[in-house]
């Protein structure tokens, strides 16, 4: 029976202080005297007899493969609805690089194709099972943002600006409806993360660093996606499942680490970032995704405590818990394939990505071992039949037969812009105004410059077509404008002229400029910062601004970020400053805000407000409202308007960064090494030289390096191996990378090459850890396909290396390539980056 009526609360407590007599359960026995931080929710559902008698006769018919099966979620690049048909596997999902016939751009039919066609396999009882719909989830985390054509509302930290919840249950019923066109039935959202440390890379996925805004978006985007319990729409046709993620603790990691570690009190944790839980659940949210991260050392995919006692017991949450990809994987003695301590500590589905299959089978091993009860597996099976019959699923027929399945004209619909459109003006926060230079006049000559100015997929971020929205074209983004669109259209309508130069030349000297720039796209741990400055070692777009104002141009900065960052120096260059955030598909509501109506009255006045302090210096990563010696250059709340005295005194220029400004990531770039890197030539017997200078040799001629120019002078490196013995080029990092999850996730191992001459016999790439730790993969192969004399960026996918047999957890040599033949090769960039950022990619030898 449910466990999620108010008798069920009470035997849950009853459980708990049973367990906390045991001493069981530390983190949920609060010691005498001192109250449970944790609150009590009521799951707004009352227990349906009807259903748990439906859901009882199911079971009753169902194998132990059965029910394993409904407990595991696999990626549709890693598995078929062959598969699923076979398995009977309970879910799939699309990651964020995940999409039909492996093409960002697959259009709307060819993914409501894809999704009938795994409904179908898991309804086929042809060769056996019961007919028990899957359910298909994805990312519509700022809407339907893997397909083409969706709506793209601001991310998160845009929608916390607006300080405006009843929008945000708008966007969440679009998000559902265009969605549900496409064929899927669940997002995994809203993120409900509290970020602390404005350099984790996720920050732009929150909408606040503090816990009460938080807590009143999250039950305004769970309506919104699900619909309304105790309406007709709750769960309808034209809503989804949603997911609140990622429980818990994901935006306190220390120095703001993705998928880190959590050191925090049990009530601070729940006072700060369980804020969003108790609303969302009260509102009905069907499931909750644990997160990557630890507690106190603890993983949440095995915390038992919080996902269990916590989450289900004492507030009460009546839906599922699912897993984050290979989430479980981390839990101490776990693997991607082989998790029973996950299940056991309370996940219900694991999303075992592309280890479907292992887990699959080691779970059912568990099950049979009675190493995984009965009755916790009956438990889970039920969590998640409940929420597809809730959602009618079993009744539902294929997405393309459903209520909007294949209403493709919803995606990027006039009125649903329209939403998105309103939700950028009020996402924009203005931070300096001086001498009234805005708003604009439209009826004049506007230049609008910048990398940002003409981009929709710089101004979407990450999450937007692939994961790390990055590689996307003009075309990919049909249902869009981009800021100098907007702008253009309006100066237009008005008389006058906006004038598009990304690099700010012109002929005839404009009247005012719009320099739009920004945080290139990024998601998850990519996008972590060791510092706030804004583009270490590049400054180009602050130079870009001081050559208009040399210029005599007043200038307009609108700056595209996922976080506030030290801009002091581009903020005291520009007239006027807007944090514009990370707006998505509607760079037109920008111009809406910036210039006037044509008769010259003010068509819409600046309200966004800062939901997330902006840093007096790039080393206040974590000075949050509310924390004793709270010294924000703008405070949590600040942002002006057109009523308010626009000056701003000049700001100190000063970041206050020494030394190591180097950006993660990048081995190696512009000539030079990454910070704490070296570069080597060795030969076969490990006897070799550091690279302090170009041109330079190893023993005589065997392997040579030399400067090459590629972009800029010298800023490559060529070297030729002569043939005579082995020779390896290597980058050796002083202090050992742990490169765990970037080997879990789509990562590459990326080189920026030339070939020059092919390698006259094998050739390899391999990293290295220690003694007897080092992995190579076979790199002559593709070498030899490569347009001799042609840059190219090759790609080696980490896990490939790590299936070879590298610790990818104490890399101390991430990189070097090596031949007993000869060979030359240029080199001018060694980074990690995305699965589409590779023009050619390094198949992974079988494991
Ligand atoms: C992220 C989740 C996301 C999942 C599926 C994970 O890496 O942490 O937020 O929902 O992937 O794409
Ligand atoms: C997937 C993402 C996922 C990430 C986890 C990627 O390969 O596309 O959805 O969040 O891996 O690291």
């Amino acid at each position: 029976m449910s466990t999620n009526t108010r008798g069920g609360a009470l035997i849950a407590a009853l459980v708990l202080a049973l367990a906390a007599c045991r001493g069981e359960d530390k983190a949920l026995a609060p010691a005498a005297g001192e109250a449970n931080p944790w609150p009590q929710v009521a799951w707004p559902l009352a227990e349906d007899a009807a259903l748990e008698q439906r859901i009882t006769d199911l079971m009753a018919t169902m194998t132990v493969e059965e029910k394993v099966g409904q407990l595991v979620q696999g990626d549709i690049a890693s598995l078929t609805p062959e598969d699923v048909r076979k398995y009977r596997l309970g879910s799939i999902l699309a990651g964020g690089n995940s999409d039909p016939g492996g093409r960002y751009d697959a259009s709307p039919a060819q993914w409501l194709a894809l999704a009938d066609a795994f409904y179908e396999a898991s309804m086929d009882t042809s060769q056996g099972g019961k007919a028990i719909p899957v359910i298909f989830g994805i990312d519509a985390v700022h809407g339907q943002s893997n397909i083409v054509g969706a709506t793209l509302f601001p991310h998160n930290i845009g929608l916390g600006a607006t300080r405006n919840p009843e929008l945000l249950r708008r966007i969440g019923q679009i998000t559902a409806l265009e969605t549900r066109a496409t064929g899927m039935e669940w997002t995994f959202a809203p993120t409900v993360a509290v970020p602390q440390d404005d350099r984790w890379g996720r920050t732009y996925e929150g909408y606040s660093e503090s816990p009460e805004v938080v807590a009143r978006y999250a039950a305004a985007m769970v309506e919104g996606l699900q619909g309304k319990v105790g309406t007709p729409e709750f769960l309808d046709g034209r809503h989804v499942i949603a997911s609140v993620k990622h429980f818990l603790g994901d935006g306190g990691t220390t120095n703001g680490k993705d998928q880190g570690d959590t050191g925090i009190g049990e009530a601070e944790l729940v006072r700060l970032h369980a804020a969003g839980y108790p609303p969302a659940i009260a509102a009905g949210a069907q499931t909750a995704m644990a997160s990557f991260n630890s507690v106190n050392g603890q993983k949440m995919h095995g915390h038992k405590a919080y996902l269990t006692d916590a989450l289900k017991g004492r507030m009460n949450f009546g839906g599922f818990v699912v897993g984050d990809w290979n989430g479980h994987g981390q839990v101490q003695g776990c693997t991607n394939t082989d998790c029973p301590a996950t299940i056991n500590a309370g996940l219900d589905m694991a999303m075992a990505s592309d280890s479907w299959k292992g887990f699959y089978e080691t779970t059912l091993a568990a099950v049979k071992a009675g190493t995984i009860s009965q009755a916790r597996l009956d438990d889970a099976v039920r969590r998640i039949l409940r929420v597809k019959f809730r959602l009618g699923l079993f009744e539902a027929g294929k997405p393309s037969a459903r209520a909007v399945g294949g209403q493709f004209a919803l995606l990027g619909a006039p009125e649903h812009r329209a939403v998105a459109r309103q939700a950028v003006r009020q996402s924009l926060v203005l931070l300096k105004n001086a001498g009234g230079v805005l708003p604009l006049q439209p009826r004049q000559r506007i230049l609008v410059a910048g990398d940002g100015a003409n981009d929709v997929g710089k101004q979407a971020g990450g999450w937007t077509l692939n994961w790390q929205g990055t590689g996307t074209t003009r075309k990919d983004f049909p249902n869009a404008d981009s800021i100098y669109e907007g702008i253009a259209q309006q100066a237009k309508a008005a008389g006058g002229e906006a004038i598009l130069a990304v690099d700010g030349t012109y002929t005839q000297k404009p009247d005012v400029a719009v320099v739009v720039f920004g945080e290139n796209p990024y998601a998850e741990f990519q996008g972590d910062l060791q510092t706030l400055l804004y583009k270490p070692g590049d400054d180009s777009d602050l130079q870009l601004i001081k050559r208009l104002k040399a210029d005599g141009i007043p200038v307009v900065a609108v700056f595209l970020s996922g976080r506030p960052l030290w801009v002091n120096r581009e903020i005291n260059a520009a007239d006027a400053f807007v944090a514009a955030w990370l707006p998505g598909s509607e760079g037109a509501g920008i111009a809406d805000v910036l210039l006037r109506k044509a008769d010259g009255s003010v068509q819409y006045d600046f309200t966004g407000k800062l939901s997330f302090s902006w840093p007096r210096t790039a080393t206040q990563y974590a000075n949050n409202v509310g924390q004793p010696g709270y010294d924000p250059l703008f405070p949590f709340g600040h942002g002006l308007s057109y009523a308010d005295q626009g000056e701003l005194a000049v700001l100190p220029e000063d970041s206050g960064v020494t030394g190591d400004e180097g950006a993660p990531g990048v081995f190696f770039a512009r000539g030079d090494t990454g910070a704490g890197m070296t570069l080597r030539l060795e030969a076969g017997d490990g006897q070799g030289v550091s690279v302090t200078q170009v041109p330079h040799a190893l023993n005589g001629d065997l392997l040579r390096v030399a400067g090459v120019d590629h972009l800029a002078q010298e800023d490559a490196r060529r070297f030729t191996w002569s043939g005579k013995g082995e020779a390896v080029v290597a980058l050796q990092s002083h202090t050992a990378l742990d490169l765990q999850r970037e080997s879990n996730g789509d990562v590459m191992l990326l080189t920026t090459l030339r070939v020059d001459a092919a390698p006259s016999g094998e050739a390899w790439l391999s990293v290295g850890c220690g003694t007897g730790c080092a992995a190579r993969v076979p790199l002559a192969p593709t070498l030899a396909q490569l347009p001799a004399g042609q840059w190219t960026r090759v790609g080696v996918p980490l896990k490939c290396l790590a299936q070879a047999g590298a610790d990818v957890a104490r890399l101390d040599r991430p990189w070097s390539i090596g031949t007993a033949g000869s060979m030359t090769i240029s080199v001018s960039r060694v980074m990690l980056g995305a699965l589409n950022e590779a023009e050619a990619t390094v198949a992974c030898p079988d494991a």
